[in-house]
């Protein structure tokens, strides 16, 4: 990958719910409007972009052209396979054959989110629409960025480490960059001196709920989830899913939709 000033940034949306672009626009650290600006330059993305109908696809066609070998591919969701694609489809082609058709001239492919990167809830068993991951269906290097949706601020530092470096982050076995899903969420959860403690929430509603216990018994997965929401935490490090109460379910890992029941008693 070959380092550019301003990279132009194709971002495909197919089978997802756009929590992801959700969680990427409430990045603080640049603030999105900052990096969108003075960092790459957005060409693609249907829930952003000004343009509509010609005038989108235009800006497509140019990008691709135009920046052919350089621009950056992001890509929101899944890709449905089964009956020839026809569950996802925009324009008139398939989300498979667009996949493949922007992928192939690009400089690096990013996965957004569970959908993208593991195929998500609508891969869920018997996965009625054949959904598939981005990774199994272009034969280039994809770095997933997992989690439903991931952290907007590792999703910012990871398409900043892209674009300022030039490279691609060291990625773990199942492509998650490894600054940041190099941790359990369990290794650093402030709740973790409860767990050492043998100080456990036994049910939502109960006085150890009130005291901050840990969540283990209720379903808590954060033993076995790779994730930076104990450390860099949500919303400009205002939260995360355990300190709010809830037992991590587990969303930067493979086939966390399947892996239920989400909580237990
Ligand atoms: Fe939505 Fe989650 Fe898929 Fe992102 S990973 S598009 S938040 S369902
Ligand atoms: Fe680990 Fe979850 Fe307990 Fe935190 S709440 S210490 S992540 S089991
Ligand atoms: Fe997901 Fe668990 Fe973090 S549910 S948001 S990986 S705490």
């Amino acid at each position: 990958f070959e380092k550019k000033e301003k990279p132009a940034v194709i971002w495909l949306h197919f089978q997802e719910c756009t929590g992801c672009s959700e969680s990427f626009i409430r990045a603080s650290h640049p603030i999105v409007a900052d990096a969108l600006l003075d960092v790459v330059n957005v060409n693609y993305q249907e829930t952003l972009m000004a343009p509509s109908g010609l005038q989108a696809e235009k800006s497509l066609a140019d990008t691709m052209r135009d920046q052919k070998g350089k621009y950056i591919l992001v890509v929101e969701g899944a890709v449905p396979t089964k009956d020839n694609g026809v569950y996802c489809m925009i324009r008139g082609k398939t989300a498979e054959s667009i996949l493949k058709e922007v992928a192939a001239d690009a400089a690096a492919v990013v996965a957004w989110g569970a959908c993208a990167s593991f195929g998500g809830v609508q891969a869920a068993k018997p996965n009625p629409t054949g959904a598939h991951p981005i990774s199994k269906l272009i034969n280039k290097p994809v770095i997933n960025v997992p989690g439903c949706p991931p952290i907007g601020d590792v999703m910012m530092a990871v398409i900043s480490h892209v674009v300022v470096l030039g490279q691609i982050p060291e990625l773990d076995s199942l492509g998650r960059p490894k600054e940041f899903y190099g941790r359990r969420v369990h290794d650093t959860c402030y709740r973790r001196p409860n767990y050492d403690a043998g100080l456990f929430v036994e049910s939502f509603d109960d006085e150890n709920a009130k005291k901050g216990y840990c969540l283990y018994k209720v379903g808590c997965r954060g033993p076995v989830t790779y994730n930076a929401c104990s450390v860099t935490m949500w919303n400009e490090g205002t939260s995360s899913p355990v300190k709010s109460g809830h037992p991590c379910i587990g969303c930067s890992e493979p086939g966390f939709w399947d892996n239920g029941p989400f909580y237990q008693h």
